[in-house]
């Protein structure tokens, strides 16, 4: 988000844009024998503008609880979005509350792993906000500690998900751009002003931008095998909103190297101090933010990766790059959620999987090793590949 574009603007901006758009991947109207499926949400924050509205446009859904630690959050957002559900102040009250299917955890960064683990204890499905847990072996016990109870997680991002994501791995996977070789995203903005988190030990830039770059590459090249990384911090305070200058702890500033097989080397940079006129309003941004290169043709993915606009391909001596995939088929970043809740209902399998944001969480922590030890981690994760 732009330093100009205040949080409220934002929110205004974007939640009210989104409710035009809604879901036309997923089917619109609920067969008699599909289930709805009733949600709770922890965490009544800035994202949960984007997650109700989008939520409110399927007819699988049905929001029965909104809990917050700051209870008024919980009921403001039950009030502005006229949901009509219940509200709770902490996480035990919302379990003993109304009966739910799947909770979506949309709090601090920090908290994920424990209340996806007490939810999952609860028999309740996840859908959680990135990161699922806070390092590599939390997210794995969280994941068979989901396959004991007889229940199911998803992590955030749903970049998989978009038409231009399942095009470039089409192109990829038909031979279209040749042998692979070399691959860089990046993603980046002037840092988020409403939560201190962002900036505090184990929040950072990496699983709040850098994750969406890595789910994209990884998802595209194939799992990562070892990692190199440089992380800083750049800004060593930032001014939070109703809070004043606090401490930056966690790095600002990343750039990550990926080596996949048969020698692809991609790399990532994300970052808080990024000046970008666009900000989250990433619609508009007309430059390219993803690049792969093979030794027959190469690709970019404009705008982001979260919220793309097209995919320009280059893969001929002799004529000009076309533009591909400029239909966005419906998808919107914040729809993840409502994707899981549509697969629970109809029992298919989506193609989002937990394992992939199990790498992504290696990942992210493996960079933080590599920065700090001077040295390459090797990986040990992995996920079904290719994802189209
Ligand atoms: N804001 C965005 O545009 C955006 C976009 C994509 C993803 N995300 C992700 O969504 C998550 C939330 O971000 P946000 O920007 O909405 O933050 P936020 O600070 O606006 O909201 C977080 C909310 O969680 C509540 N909370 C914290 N601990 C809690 C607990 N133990 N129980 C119940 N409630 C608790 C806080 O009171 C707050 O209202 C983060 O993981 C972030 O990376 C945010």
């Amino acid at each position: 988000m732009s330093d100009s574009l205040t949080r409220a603007a934002f929110l205004q901006k974007t939640s009210m844009a989104s409710a035009a758009l809604l879901l036309s991947s997923i089917e619109l109207f609920a067969k008699e024998e599909e289930k709805i499926i009733r949600v709770a949400i922890i965490g009544c924050g800035s994202v949960s503008n984007r997650y109700i509205v989008h939520l409110q446009s399927s007819p699988l859904v049905k929001i029965v609880s909104l809990c917050d630690i700051k209870q008024d959050r919980a009921e403001a957002q039950n009030k502005k979005y006229n949901i009509g559900a219940s509200t709770y102040n902490h996480i035990d009250a919302l379990l003993k509350g109304n009966a739910f299917d799947l909770m979506l955890t949309l709090t601090d960064m920090q908290m994920h792993g424990a209340l996806n683990k007490i939810a999952l204890g609860a028999g309740k499905n996840v859908w959680s906000e990135k990161p699922l847990a806070n390092t590599y072996a939390e997210g794995k016990a969280l994941v068979d500690y989901a396959k004991l109870k007889g229940v199911r997680i998803w992590g955030a991002p749903a970049v998989v998900t978009s038409p231009q994501f399942e095009f470039m791995s089409k192109t990829i996977q038909e031979g279209k751009l040749g042998k692979l070789a070399s691959a860089h995203g990046q993603y980046g903005h002037t840092g988020p002003t409403w939560s201190s988190f962002f900036y505090e030990p184990l929040g950072g830039s990496m699983p709040d931008l850098g994750v969406y770059n890595m789910a994209t590459l990884t998802g595209l090249l194939g799992p990562a095998k070892s990692v190199m990384a440089m992380t800083s911090i750049v800004n060593k305070e930032r001014e939070i909103d109703e809070k004043g200058i606090v401490q930056v702890k966690e790095e600002d500033n990343a750039h990550i190297l990926l080596e996949h097989d048969n020698g692809v080397i991609s790399h990532i940079m994300c970052g808080f101090n990024y000046f970008d006129p666009f900000g989250h309003e990433a619609k508009n941004q007309t430059l390219h933010s993803i690049q792969i290169f093979g030794d027959k043709g190469n690709m970019r993915l404009i705008g982001y990766d979260w919220e793309p606009k097209n995919v320009v391909l280059d893969n001929s001596w002799t004529e000009p790059p076309q533009v591909h995939q400029t239909d966005d088929g419906g998808y919107q970043w914040q729809e993840g959620a409502t994707r899981i809740a549509a697969a629970l209902s109809k029992n298919i399998e989506p193609r989002i999987n937990v394992l992939h944001s199990l790498h992504v969480l290696e990942i992210i922590e493996a960079a933080r090793k590599s920065s700090k030890e001077g040295m390459k981690v090797k990986l040990v994760s992995s996920f079904p590949y290719p994802m189209v």
